[in-house]
């Protein structure tokens, strides 16, 4: 089928266009740079877009995190998705696959399943956030087929957790890195995911029922168990070991999109942080 990727230059776009190539795809990508320059904040230009290329399916893996900001990454989730879902259903788009987060669940023990809630929380920069996916998920879900995938933290390359990236810089001091995330040794509990396994999930999504997915690896971990190792494959100092957990910070589960035959290739942080590839 023909796939219109959105955000095609990204950390897993890159992964992906070449993954869907493979599988037999036409791939046309949609971003800010590259050959069909689109700002999908530009409702209009976006419309524009998608009808002249008229996709089988869209693929959103837009994020705006480059410059660490949140707000704009929020602003992305909620007006740019609104800008995309709008210009697939004018174009008759039959399908969409998105990428939203593992981390926006309700507080709780132990990893979180798909049929967790949302954070009720109004805290900021919290509320925030979850209310940004939840944008996210409801807009995509008004096209007839849509797929929702919740990655977990990415790493591999391209990434703030690749070598030489944005963690690495923070924990060896520098005060100029920026990044989103956390680098407490605490009880905090995270799931990861490497931006390849991301990309298959995104493949084979094209296939799967509607509904959302947890995309993480099989070892949901607390920072003072995984800042350790990510420290020593970097080859970056970690802070000492402290206590305390947001109660959302619980991990994901990924049984759903194992039934469906995804599995991730690195399946877990432990060995992986290590081997991010080039
Ligand atoms: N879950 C996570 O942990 C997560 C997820 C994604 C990224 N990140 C982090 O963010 C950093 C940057 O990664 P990245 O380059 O993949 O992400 P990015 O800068 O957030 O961009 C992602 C994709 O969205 C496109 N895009 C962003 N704003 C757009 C707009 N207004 N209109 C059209 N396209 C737009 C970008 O292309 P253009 O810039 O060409 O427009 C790119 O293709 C990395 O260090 C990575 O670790 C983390």
């Amino acid at each position: 089928m023909r796939v219109l990727v959105a955000g095609a230059t990204g950390a897993v776009g890159r992964q992906l266009s070449p993954r869907l190539e493979a599988a037999g795809h036409e791939v046309v990508g949609l971003s800010r740079r590259g050959p069909r320059p689109v700002d999908v904040l530009d409702a209009e230009a976006v419309r524009r877009a998608v009808s002249s290329i008229a996709p089988d399916a869209v693929v959103h893996q837009l994020t705006d995190l480059g410059g660490a900001d949140g707000a704009a990454n929020d602003r992305l989730r909620v007006d740019g998705t609104r800008n995309l879902v709008d210009a697939a259903r004018a174009a008759g788009v039959r399908r969409i696959v998105a990428q939203s987060i593992s981390w926006a669940y309700a507080p709780g023990d132990g990893p979180a399943d798909e049929s967790v809630p949302f954070d009720p929380t109004e805290e900021a920069p919290r509320a925030r956030i979850v209310a940004g996916v939840r944008a996210l998920e409801s807009a995509v879900a008004e096209l007839p087929e849509s797929v929702v995938l919740r990655y977990g933290i990415l790493y591999g390359p391209g990434t703030w957790y690749a070598p030489g990236g944005a963690v690495a810089a923070a924990l060896a001091g520098d005060p100029a890195a920026r990044f989103l995330g956390s680098t407490a040794a605490d009880d905090s509990v995270s799931s990861f995911v490497h931006v390849a396994d991301a990309a298959e999930a995104a493949v084979r999504a094209l296939e799967w029922p509607s509904g959302a997915y947890n995309v993480v690896d099989d070892e949901p971990a607390p920072g003072h168990a995984w800042l350790p190792v990510l420290g020593a494959a970097l080859g970056v100092p970690v802070p000492e070991r402290s206590g305390g957990r947001a109660g959302w910070a619980r991990g994901a589960l990924n049984a759903r999109a194992r039934a469906l035959g995804w599995a991730p290739a690195r399946t877990s942080w432990r060995t992986g942080f290590a081997d991010q590839g080039a």
